[in-house]
């Protein structure tokens, strides 16, 4: 069967996981979450007591650290040295940890490869912030995903609240204009829209209109 990749690209609290899930479940795609790649490197880091921004100290530290992916129920499970750790990555602190982490050159190279080997034996969805300009310039549809500040903070401040973690809707807006403004101005890999990629604005989208409109996106491409 032919692999088919699919590019969804966009700021964080913008849905891209909630919708690439719910396209990989319809269409029968392994969901890739890169964020939670970034976000394990970023945990090791945070535990080593190492500085978020100590590039030089997080490049030695970078042999040491095994990620791994595995899926149970088609849920992605962050397999850290050994260690499932999918329950801690969505914390603030990693969360600062892991854009800090991932504006360093030698972070992505670590990386990279093993999201393109994902891509390349599997059909996938991938989630992140370069997949469809840098890991995945070749991927058959590609989506940059998108919402005001204010809305990707509100959807984000009730995602953490339903998790039990404990913040204000002050502290997610300012965490994310600090890895927004962080996470596109980078010199390496900045978040922005593949040239061919499909933008889609979900400020007044609810969860169903979103996923409407992907999901023909997607349709009227495996057709073409
Ligand atoms: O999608 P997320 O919020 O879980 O990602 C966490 C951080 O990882 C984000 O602030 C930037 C970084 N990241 C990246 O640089 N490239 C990706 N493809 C995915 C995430």
């Amino acid at each position: 069967m032919k692999i088919i990749n699919i590019a969804i690209d966009g700021p964080s609290g913008a849905g891209k996981s909630t919708l690439a899930k719910m396209l990989a479940a319809d269409f029968g795609f392994i969901y890739v979450d890169t964020g939670a790649i970034y976000r394990s490197v970023g945990l090791y880091v945070l535990r080593k007591g190492i500085g978020s921004k100590d590039a030089a100290a997080v490049s030695a530290a970078l042999p040491e650290i095994d990620v791994e992916m595995r899926y149970n129920d088609g849920a992605q499970l962050m397999i850290l040295n050994g260690e499932d750790v999918t329950s801690l990555l969505r914390t603030p602190e990693v969360s600062i940890y892991a854009s800090d982490v991932s504006a360093m050159p030698d972070v992505r190279r670590f990386l990279l490869e093993k999201q393109r080997k994902l891509a390349k034996e599997n059909s996938v969805i991938m989630d992140g912030r370069d997949i469809g300009t840098v890991v995945l310039p070749d991927a058959e549809i590609k989506i940059f995903l998108t919402a005001s500040p204010e809305t990707r903070a509100k959807r984000r401040f009730i995602e953490l609240t339903e998790k039990g973690i404990e913040t204000t809707y002050e502290d997610v807006l300012a965490d994310q204009f600090y890895r927004d403004k962080n996470d596109s101005s980078r010199a390496l890999a900045p978040l922005k829209p593949a040239a061919d990629a499909v933008y889609v604005d979900t400020t007044y989208c609810d969860l169903e209109e979103s996923k409407r409109i992907l999901r023909k996106i997607v349709e009227e491409k495996l057709e073409k």
